[in-house]
This record gives C-alpha cells, sequence and structure tokens, in this order.
C-alpha cells in the first residue's frame, strides 16, 4: 500500500523528474504527495561584523524562495493528486529521512542529481546519503 509519497525538491530539473514520476505513482495507488524543501542555513558563526538582522534577513529569504519553488510543483499537479508542501531547516539528507520516518511515509521519490552537479558522479550527496539512511523505500528517478 502507497499512501503518503515524500518528494524532496531543490529546484532542478532532476527533482522535476523525480516530482513528476511521484505523480504518476501517486495517481495509480489514489496516494497523496508532499513536495518537500529543506534549507541549510549557513552558520551565523562564518561572518564577524553584519549587521544584526543580517542572519535573520537571509533566513526570511532563504524561505521565501522556498516556499516559492513548493508553490510551483503544488500548482502544477494540485489537479491530477492530493498534494501538499512542506519546508523545514537543517541538513538536507538527515531531515528528509527524519521526516519520512517520524510522518510515516510509505516512498521517497528523488532525483539522482540536483544544482550541485559535478561531473562524473552519478549519485548527488543528498540523494546517496538518503538511499543508505531512509528506513523508508527510497526511488531514485533516473
Ligand atoms: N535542500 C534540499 N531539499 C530537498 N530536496 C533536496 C535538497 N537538495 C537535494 N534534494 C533532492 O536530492 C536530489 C539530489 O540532489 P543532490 O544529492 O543534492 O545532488 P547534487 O550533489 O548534484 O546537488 C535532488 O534532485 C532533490 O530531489
Ligand atoms: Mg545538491
Amino acid at each position: 500500500m502507497i499512501s503518503k509519497i515524500l518528494v524532496p525538491v531543490d529546484g532542478s530539473s532532476h527533482a522535476d523528474l523525480a516530482a513528476e514520476k511521484a505523480v504518476e505513482i501517486a495517481e495509480k495507488f489514489n496516494a497523496r504527495v508532499t513536495f518537500y524543501h529543506v534549507i541549510f542555513p549557513p552558520s551565523r558563526y562564518m561572518v564577524v561584523d553584519i549587521p544584526p538582522d543580517f542572519f535573520q534577513n537571509l533566513l526570511d529569504e532563504m524561505e521565501k524562495q522556498g516556499q516559492n519553488l513548493l508553490a510551483r510543483y503544488v500548482e502544477k499537479y494540485q489537479g491530477r493528486v492530493s498534494v501538499s508542501s512542506l519546508i523545514d531547516f537543517g541538513h538536507p539528507a538527515d531531515m528528509i529521512c527524519r521526516r519520512a520516518e517520524e510522518d510515516k511515509y510509505d516512498m521517497i521519490v528523488i532525483g539522482t542529481r540536483g544544482l550541485g552537479a559535478i561531473k562524473g558522479y552519478l549519485l548527488g550527496s543528498v540523494s546517496d546519503r538518503v538511499s543508505h539512511h531512509a528506513r523508508v523505500s527510497v526511488l531514485i528517478v533516473k
């Protein structure tokens, strides 16, 4: 039984492919798709002498961009399947694994690569880590 599918997205074309595949699966199983974005916050200790609001403004801007990204997926697919979206702050791979387990998703559908494509590697660091550490099934879309 597949009723909840988690689709981590980062704005890459690989994530778009994963989203499309997840929606196709969801249509067959009448499952719900959650588009999920994780913001990796830069360390506030890396920069000295910054204005007090700088760090919070940066996080707010990152969150706004993340929400815009998720809204695009929701808009695109809400007519086909039941969709929702979710945003978190933290280490992307760890958050994806934790969310999937805690919120009892049946499956994670993720892209092979992302925005940080380094030539020669088949898997990105997030998809590699998720495939090894997630406690739910992972579909890596190629
Ligand atoms: N910050 C993130 N939030 C949610 N999903 C992500 C994030 N980063 C990557 N992903 C997911 O992981 C897939 C692989 O990306 P990644 O492992 O980061 O590759 P790369 O090293 O090429 O950037 C993406 O297609 C996307 O599905
Ligand atoms: Mg990446």
